[in-house]
């Protein structure tokens, strides 16, 4: 014992184990009254160590060639060891880290969380969010099946739509005149290994900016304000051991959930891997009904939404980009959706239902009824940010607590 000790000290006069230690876990403190909202950070951590892992073991066989790419992952399937539990894990982790995000970015619509003086933790969050959606459209591709192929083929076709620049971009993204095989290969590149550092440096800003200012919380009120005579905040607990114990259950309780669907329902009735991806890529044949996979069809019902294919795009690219803005556009020093009014809570439930109306109405074929139905929750979904800029300045809130209550 007392040698390991000795070692540990060792290390420790050399790099800054305890110091770490102390400034991001035992001596950190956060807010006593987290709920279950607040598991979400961590298990986005889990998703992602989950893809890293699950997607080294995938590299180990999969051949990013066009000619290959398809019986590669067949092959991974039927005569690797444990292949499909590695690749069943790698598609459920990448729709799981979807339903984790959106959760996780709701809390922080409902309580503020992107307010003074928590922006930059938001602005770091959306940066994320954007990468994990390039980084899923370039998974997606690897396969080489027919809705990897198609789905390629139109998103990129997108960046057509842009004046001037449009075609010669698209033909620099695709790196040839169709999707083939010098796509593929810089997908994989940028799949494996470009994004995914990528995501790790951004995930790093994320924590760091979150740490310099620390967590709100569900009350919404700020437990620096309030220390005791040693400088601890008094609604406070140090992470350690207190949340990393109860982040431990939350992750246990998400890994049965995880499980249940990787061991049973791989394919999700479709939505996690979709039909037409079990037939192999055939540039000659395009797919009866062409659809991105679930997390990305809200902002495809935008596209379609919109008559002009560029004003589509504009609208769409708007669509995410709004969110960033949600810092500047919420006017109101009111954090948490407890102490605001019932207008805000109608505007909140409104922009929930029409990003997941915009999502079912995303997957299915576009008939002039349900273009006209993906018309009018377009207008709910951006009416949100322009009526929360409205409402938020003058919004009557009820009076928000000095220390935190529940
Ligand atoms: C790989 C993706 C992500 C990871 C690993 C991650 C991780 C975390 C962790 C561990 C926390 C602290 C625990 C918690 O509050 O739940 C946190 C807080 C936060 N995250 Fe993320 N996050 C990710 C993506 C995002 C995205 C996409 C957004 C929004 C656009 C976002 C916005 C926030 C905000 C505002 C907070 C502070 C919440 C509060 O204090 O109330 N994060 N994140």
């Amino acid at each position: 014992m007392n040698a390991l000790r000795r070692v540990f000290h060792w290390f420790d006069d050399r790099l800054p184990i305890s110091h770490f230690w102390n400034a991001h876990l035992s001596g950190y403190y956060v807010p006593k009254n987290f709920n279950l909202w607040y598991f979400f950070g961590s298990l986005a951590l889990t998703v992602f160590v989950i893809q890293i892992v699950s997607g080294i073991w995938l590299t180990m066989n999969y051949k990013p060639s066009a000619a290959e790419a398809f019986a590669s992952v067949e092959y991974i399937m039927r005569d690797v060891e444990w292949g499909w539990l590695i690749r069943y894990l790698h598609s459920t982790g990448a729709s799981a880290f979807f339903i984790v995000i959106y959760l996780h970015m709701l809390r922080g619509m409902m309580y503020g969380s992107y307010k003074k003086p928590r922006e930059l933790v938001w602005i770091f969050g959306m940066l994320i969010y954007l990468v994990l959606m390039a980084e899923a459209f370039m998974g997606y591709l690897l396969p080489w099946g027919q809705m990897s192929y198609w789905g390629a083929q139109v998103i990129i076709s997108l960046f057509g739509a842009i004046p001037f620049i449009g075609p010669d971009l698209a033909l620099w993204i695709r790196g040839d005149y169709v999707v083939g095989d010098a796509t593929l290969n810089r997908f994989f590149a940028l799949h494996v290994i470009a994004l995914p550092l990528v995501l790790l440096f951004l995930i790093g800003g994320h924590i760091m900016a979150l740490h310099e200012v620390g967590s709100n919380n569900p009350d919404g009120v700020e437990i620096k304000e309030h220390k005791d005579a040693q400088g601890r905040p008094l609604d406070g607990i140090p992470f350690h051991p207190y949340y990393t114990v109860k982040d431990i259950v939350g992750v246990t309780v998400f890994l049965f959930f995880f499980a249940i669907v990787v061991f049973y329902l791989p394919e999700m009735g479709g939505y996690f891997l979709e039909k037409p991806n079990f037939v192999p890529a055939n540039p000659m044949q395009t797919p009866e009904h062409i659809a991105p996979v679930w997390y990305f069809t809200p902002f495809y019902a935008i596209l379609r939404a919109v008559p002009d294919k560029f004003l589509g795009v504009v609208a769409m690219g708007a669509a995410i980009f709004v969110l960033f803005l949600l810092p500047w556009l919420d006017r109101n020093p009111v954090k948490s959706i407890r102490y605001r009014s019932t207008t805000f809570k109608a505007l909140l439930g409104m922009f929930v239902v029409s990003f997941i109306v915009l999502g079912w109405l995303g997957m299915k074929p576009a008939t002039p009824t349900l273009t006209l139905l993906a018309q009018f929750f377009t207008i709910l979904y951006f009416g949100y940010f322009a009526a929360l800029w409205w409402i938020s300045k003058n919004e009557k809130t009820k009076p928000v607590p000095e220390r935190i209550t529940r």
